[in-house]
Order: C-alpha cells, then structure tokens, then sequence
C-alpha cells in the first residue's frame, strides 16, 4: 500500500513554545523595529520563515554524538569523524572545517582570485559574489534564460547556460580562475540543477584548465529534485545521485548551517592537494587550526551526523513536500509565486500580488511587512531593498521582487504549514489596501540588515 499523506518522518521530544501576539502588538513591534523585520525580536515572531539557515532542529542522534564531542585543539576524534563523513559523501580527499559557508568561500576566493579576474556562477548567493568582489574580480550570473522567468515551469531552472559559459571561458582566457555552481541555486528561487546539465560545467572547464566548484550548501535537496524530475534517476539512492554530482566538481564550498542539519559550521572541500595547502594556510590564519577550523568539537559530530541524516529518502520527501504543499494551496488561490517552487522555499511574485505598488515603494519589502503584520509570520524581501541600490549610489531596482517564506530543517509541522497558507490568502484578499513603504535612513551596502522604513501613504495596510 503506498499512502498518500506524507508524514513529517520524525515525533517531537522537546518543545519550544511559540508566542501568539495580537495584530495591535504586531503594529506596535513592527513600528518599534522600524518596519525591518531584521530589528525585530524573535519572541515577536509566530512563524519565523526568514531562513533555512542554521534553523533547522537537531536530531537525538546528533544530540548523543555531541556529547562524543573531543575539544582537543589539534587531531580530535571529533575532526576524523566529520572528515570521514564529508569524504563518504563527496569524495573530495582535502577537507578544510569553517565555522561556515562565507569562511569557506573567502579562503577559496581568497586563494585563487585576483583583480581584474571573472568567477562565473549559475548565480552567486550575495555572500559568495560579495566575496569574489571583495577581491576585486566579477561575479558573473549565468543562469539558463528560463531561470530568469517567475512563472516558467522548467523543471531544472538552476541550470547554468553553458553556451555563455563556453563564451565566457573563450574570450577571457586566464581570467577564470575558478567557475561555481550553486546546488540548488538560491537566489534564483532555490531551483536545482540537473546532473546533464552539471556535467556539461567540467567538459567546459578541462578545456580551459579551469576547475569547478559546487556551492553545495542544498546538495541534498537538489539530489532528490533529480531523482524525481530528471529522466533515469527514478527510484536511486539520495547519496548515489549527490556523488554523481560531487564527482562533476574539483571541490565544493559548503554552509552546513543548511543541508548539513546543524546550527553553525560549514567546510571547503577539495581535490588538488596543492591548492589545499594554499588554503589550509588561510584556514589557520583566519579560522582556527586544520582540526577544528572555528568550530566545537561538537558541533563536527553533530555535522557528521546531519550530512547523513540528510540524505535520507523518508525526510527529503517530506522536506520537498512541504513546500510543494504550500504552494499547490496559494496557487489554487491564486496566489502568484516563483514556480515550480524551490527546496528550502517558496517565493512569492511581489510584483503581481501588489501591481499598485511601484518599485520605487519597495513592493515585495511591503508585502513581507503585511504578512507579519497580518498573522505574525516573517519572511524575507529579495527585491529592491536588498538589491536596489548600486554601488555608485543611485537606484536601479532589480528584474523580479520576490518575498521568501524559507523553511527551518524539521521545525515546523504541516498545521504550520496550513496557517501560513491561510495568512497569506487573507493577505492576498486585503492586497489592493496594502501601502508601499519608503526608506528613512540606510547604510550604503547591505542595507537590507540595518535599514530604516515607513509606510509611504500612512497606514500600511489601509482601512476599507
Ligand atoms: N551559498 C548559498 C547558496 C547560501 O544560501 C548561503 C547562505 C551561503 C552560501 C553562505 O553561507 O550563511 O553559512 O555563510 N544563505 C542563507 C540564506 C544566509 O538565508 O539563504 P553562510
């Protein structure tokens, strides 16, 4: 018998009560945070979707293994662990410990790019390119023009466009020092990749001498995308279909805060032993000494437990589901969104829930401000808040704005997920009342963190 609901894989041994707030309370948080859902307190927030980041819950299996934890500085019980689980799963012999994925990418870019150079991504997460630039060289996003497309319902919408790729490598010969595929591409609404098209990354790069690196924090997820939407792959082990992908790459950068199940840490992996010793260099520098690299002891056993949590098939399945729930519940509300939905979550189409609100107002900022407002939910803006504002000062808001609703690893149960179902169609019903909002005062580079708003027209959301 195969049965059609699909359960959360896990019961609950310890709680964490979760504070309901009246709407007048919200108004009041809201204003006292300056309509920044950053400066907001948590014990303010119902349903916290602001990130899949260093979220989610740990199992008691990770739990026991932390109390396995060695804190010895150099050559811990804890470091072989964890290296021989990163090793399992990608296959890459080097691996250097970060507290997480932005330390990781800095040591990487740190030891290969320099000014002037090209880094080409499917499209960079804002650490990865902030990093590239940071060493003076471009982060260039080249994703497939269906990537680019709110409501085209390619199945692999993370792909790389590999005939840009081609003319990348071609006309800007020793300047592409590294190129990145970020697995599932976040910023583009956490769309996978499918293996074709990841192997046609490496026989670009041989080409070119140039090596490929995974950004993997979502390697898991994306494995089980492939598994279920690309031809061949039906029915395989998670783990079979991630090596696969692993062994496309020369290396990986990876925030463990997201597929690695764990709170805090992340790593660089790597094959050519060479390149290692450059960055094992920076590693003692910066994060901590090679059996450790910033993290616990037992923050290594709990990450060594995670990386293998992940793949399996009972919660991927579960994992997948819930945010394909979610969005087959808005969009039969019509509700507009990113589509197919992502992995870790679902972004919702700011530009035509609120077609009255003009860029210049900061749409999607807007909506994810209502739906706090509305039913305590916190989401986050990708819109032009975040992305708005260039480096000479002026504004250019960007192609799409976008609110993401991320979901925390093994937190939330599917009564959770039918609330935010229902108060984001309330707030859909009540769209034509809601108000853009302006900046009162930002920082000039990520704004999005420290910024202070305000309604534009009085009220946020305008009584009828
Ligand atoms: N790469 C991707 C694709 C990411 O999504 C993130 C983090 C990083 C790198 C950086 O990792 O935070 O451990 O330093 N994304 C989080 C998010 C913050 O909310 O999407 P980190």
């Amino acid at each position: 018998m195969t049965w059609k609901t699909i359960i959360e894989p896990f019961r609950i041994k310890t709680v964490e009560p979760i504070r309901q707030t009246t709407r007048a309370e919200r108004e009041a948080a809201l204003a006292a945070a300056h309509y920044n859902l950053f400066l907001l307190p948590a014990r303010d927030v119902l349903i916290d979707l602001l990130t899949d980041s260093g979220t989610g819950a740990l199992s008691s299996e990770q739990w026991a293994a932390m109390m396995r934890g060695d804190e010895s500085y150099a050559g811990a019980e804890s470091f072989y662990r964890f290296r021989d689980a990163v090793l399992g799963i990608t296959g890459f012999p080097h691996i250097l410990p970060t507290h997480q994925g932005r330390a990781a990418e800095r040591i990487l870019f740190g030891t290969l790019v320099k000014p002037g150079d090209i880094v080409p991504n499917n499209t960079h997460f804002d650490t990865t390119r902030a990093n590239v630039e940071h060493r003076g060289g471009t982060a260039l996003d080249l994703p497939i023009a269906e990537g680019r497309k709110p409501d085209s319902r390619h199945p692999f919408k993370g792909n790389m466009d590999l005939a840009a790729l081609a003319r990348v490598l071609e006309e800007n010969p020793g300047r592409v020092p590294v190129v990145m595929v970020t697995v599932t591409n976040n910023s583009g609404g956490g769309q996978p990749v499918s293996l074709e098209n990841l192997r046609g990354v490496p026989a670009l790069c041989r080409r070119h001498g140039v090596p490929l690196f995974l950004d993997a924090c979502r390697f898991a997820e994306n494995a089980w995308f492939i598994r279920t939407r690309e031809p061949g792959h039906a029915g395989r082990p998670p783990a079979e279909i991630a090596r696969e992908a692993f062994d496309c790459a020369d290396g990986c950068t990876m925030s463990a805060k997201k597929d690695g199940m764990v709170n805090i840490g992340g790593f660089l992996a790597l094959r050519d032993p060479d390149l290692a010793r450059r960055c094992t260099d920076l590693l003692i520098l910066t994060e901590g000494f090679v059996t450790y690299g910033g993290l616990a002891g037992y923050d290594l056993e709990a990450l060594a437990v995670g990386l293998r949590e992940v793949l399996h098939e009972d919660y991927l399945e579960y994992r997948i589901r819930s945010v394909a729930y979610l969005a087959e519940r808005l969009e039969a509300g019509g509700v507009p969104m990113l589509t197919p939905p992502g992995g870790h979550a679902l972004y919702l189409d700011a530009l035509r829930f609120l077609p009255h609100v003009p860029q210049s107002e900061f749409p999607a900022w807007a909506l994810s401000l209502a739906l706090y407002l509305e039913g305590g939910i916190r989401s986050v803006e990708i819109g032009s808040v975040m992305f708005g504002r260039q480096p000479d000062g002026s504004e250019r808001p960007p192609e799409m704005e976008l609110v993401r609703l991320a979901f925390p690893r093994r937190v939330y149960t599917q009564s959770h997920v039918d609330y935010v179902a229902e108060v984001v169609l309330h707030v859909k019903a009540l769209a034509s009342r809601i108000r853009g909002v302006r900046i009162v005062e930002a920082p000039p580079t990520l704004r999005h963190f420290s910024a202070r708003l305000a309604p534009a027209h009085g009220a946020l959301v305008a009584t009828e």
